[in-house]
This record gives C-alpha cells, structure tokens and sequence, in this order.
C-alpha cells in the first residue's frame, strides 16, 4: 500500500529509511514529483522502470544535495559545466556529464555519460541527505502521460507501486528542469525547461539547440510525451476567428482569459506571465483530460524564457494542429 506523508522531518527520515531498503519514495522537487530510488541500487531502479512503465532505454536523472557530489558520479566537469553549477545549482538544471563506473549502467540506459542535477526543493534535498545516497528519479507519472505537480497525481498515475509519496503541495515551477550536454568545448541543449536559455546563455555563450542532437544524444526524447488522455490540438490561426466559434465540446487553453463565444475557456495565467502559465500547464491538462471534450486546442505561447519549455511541452502533448476554414475548425493529425 502507498503511504502519502505529511513531509515532517520524522516522515523525511522514515522515507529515507526506505530508499536505504531499495524501495520507492515519490518527491516533491521545485519543477515536478519525482519518483525515487537509491541511484547505486540495480534492484530499485529495475522497479522505477516497471512502475512507470518506462522503457530501458530512456535514462534517468540523478539527484544530489551537494555540489561536491557531481564528481561523485561525474568522470569529468568541463568548465562551462562548472560555471553552470556555480549558477543555477540548486535549480532546475540538469548537467550530463561523463559518468563514473560507480554509476549503474541500468541508470543510464548503457550511455557513458550520467544526468545529473540539485533540486532546490527543501524536502528533496533532505530526502537525499538523510538517505546518503544519490536519488535517481524521473518524474513520477506513467510513462508517456503528463508530469505530476501534486501528490495526488503520483498517486493516480503510479497507484500502489510507491512506498510513500511525500506530499508537499503544488510544485513551484511546474516544467521539468532544463537537460544540457556540456563539454569543453559547447553545451547542447538536450530539453528545455525550468531554466530559460537565455539565462544559461548568459554564462557560457551560445549553446546548440539542433533537435537531431539532441535526440541523438537524449534517446528518452520522444516526439509524443506529457500527452493528456484528451487530444490536444495546437491553434495556427487568427484568435479573432477562434474566439467566434461556438462550440462547447472543445476546451480552448490559453495563456490569458480571452472573451470567447462557447467555447470552454482555461486561462493558464491572469496577465500573461509566463512563470504562472508553466506553473499551472500539467495541472489543467490533468484537470482538462477529467473532462469529457473532444478535444483540447492549445493557443501558442511566446517563445522566450520559460515560454521555450511550455511549448517544447504542448507540442509534445498534442496529436496535431487546428485552424479554422470556413468558419469551422480543421484538424490536422501530425
Ligand atoms: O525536473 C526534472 O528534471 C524532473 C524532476 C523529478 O527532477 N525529472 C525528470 O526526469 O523530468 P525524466 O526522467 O522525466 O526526464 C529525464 C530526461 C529524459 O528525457 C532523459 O532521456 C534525459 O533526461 N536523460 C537522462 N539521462 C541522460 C543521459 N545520460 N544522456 C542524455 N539524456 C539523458
Ligand atoms: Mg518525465
């Protein structure tokens, strides 16, 4: 039976106990729940795959409290790496760096290299410190379905499969973390999230965003992901044409409230802050997908800072694209 915790420092340590015994504890960090297990144990991680119905070859993060860590379970840190660590760790950044042989093939999917990050989530990093080990831990949904930010969404998603779930609320950010490749020489960026690239451009210089690298290098990265269980269709169009429709089986999903005809309005922010749109995007998908529309239409959101990462995400969640013809809607699959 899964035991949801009040995250209570005799909770933390009762939790940590269990990682020590190889079993699974679900996470708040500050971007989603994580879904934990000892990262030097081969039997814990065998069970977060199986939990998740995750396939092997997509590897996972692991998670440290203390920047000495990195060497820990790194061969090497290049320095942009180490500029990166001095700027965003703790935070939701995550580093792949060549790993050590200490670190389970199993966790990296066979990769010789590991991915690495420090939440700055209070509770994950005590988790970590009283568990003394490092934390592998995707995130704590189904494999393929959208990311939890709230304990319950662990518990809808995983079932009985946790041991505990430490409840800490809504998550803050609400995206993943942003995963780079850093050598010597560049950092490729392998999956936007909670720390916008023009930030970490700001420390190292350019960094290399071709998506054929980054699936070649992160072969977790698959086209459809964070999918809700309703179609979700992405707008290409005039929003003066779409706020006429008038059909109150769809669910428009907007970056601000819009003045609409029927159709079903869910504004992600109140003015248009990005910051608050990717803190509620998973919550409505999972709220919306409760729901019984047809479909879901997904309005574009301005691609800059975290803007980056919530689009990387509704175009992975979304079946195709919408727009409209002769008044009507037009879907088209991808
Ligand atoms: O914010 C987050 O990153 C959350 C919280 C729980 O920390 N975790 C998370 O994990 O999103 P997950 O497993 O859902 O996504 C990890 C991503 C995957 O796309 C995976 O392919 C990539 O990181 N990844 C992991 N190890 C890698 C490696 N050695 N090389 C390239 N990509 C890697
Ligand atoms: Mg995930």
């Amino acid at each position: 039976m899964t035991e949801i915790l009040e995250p209570t420092e005799k909770n933390i340590i009762k939790a940590a106990k269990s990682i020590r015994q190889d079993g699974l504890v679900a996470f708040p960090t500050e971007t989603v729940y994580g879904l934990g297990g000892c990262a030097f144990s081969e039997k814990a991680v065998v069970k977060i795959f199986e939990a998740k119905k995750r396939p092997r070859f997509d590897p996972l993060i692991v998670h440290i409290a203390e920047k000495d860590d990195y060497k820990l379970l790194c061969r090497i840190i290049p320095s942009p790496a180490e500029k990166l660590i001095d700027a965003f760790c703790p935070g939701p950044l995550t580093l792949v760096l060549p790993k050590r042989e200490n670190v389970p093939d199993i966790v990296t999917s066979g990769l010789d290299t590991v991915a690495v990050r420090i939440p700055s989530h209070p509770i994950a990093l005590k988790l970590i410190q009283y568990s003394k080990c490092p934390i592998a831990a995707p995130s704590a949904n189904r494999f393929g379905h959208v990311s939890p930010t709230q304990a319950e969404d662990v518990l809808s998603d995983l079932g009985d499969s946790v041991d505990f779930i430490l409840d800490g609320g809504p998550t803050l950010v609400g995206v993943e973390s942003t995963v780079v490749f850093v050598t010597e020489e560049e950092t490729i960026l392998l999956r936007p999230g909670g720390i916008p690239i023009e930030d970490i451009e700001n420390v190292v210089g350019k960094i290399s965003t071709k998506r054929k690298m980054s699936k070649l290098l992160s072969p977790g990265l698959t086209k459809k992901h964070y999918s809700p269980k309703t179609p979700l269709y992405i707008y290409e169009g005039n929003i003066d044409e779409l706020i006429e429709i008038d059909r109150d089986d769809y669910a428009l999903l907007t970056p601000i409230p819009l003045l609409v005809n029927d159709i079903s309005m869910v504004p992600l922010s109140q003015d248009g802050d990005v910051k608050e749109i990717a803190a509620n995007l998973f919550h409505q998908l999972r709220s919306l997908e409760r729901m019984d529309y047809r479909a879901i239409i997904a309005i574009p959101v301005k691609q800059s800072g975290l803007g980056h990462a919530v689009m990387d995400r509704l175009i992975r969640a979304s079946t195709g694209t919408v727009k409209i013809e002769n008044q009507k809607l037009v879907f088209i699959d991808r």
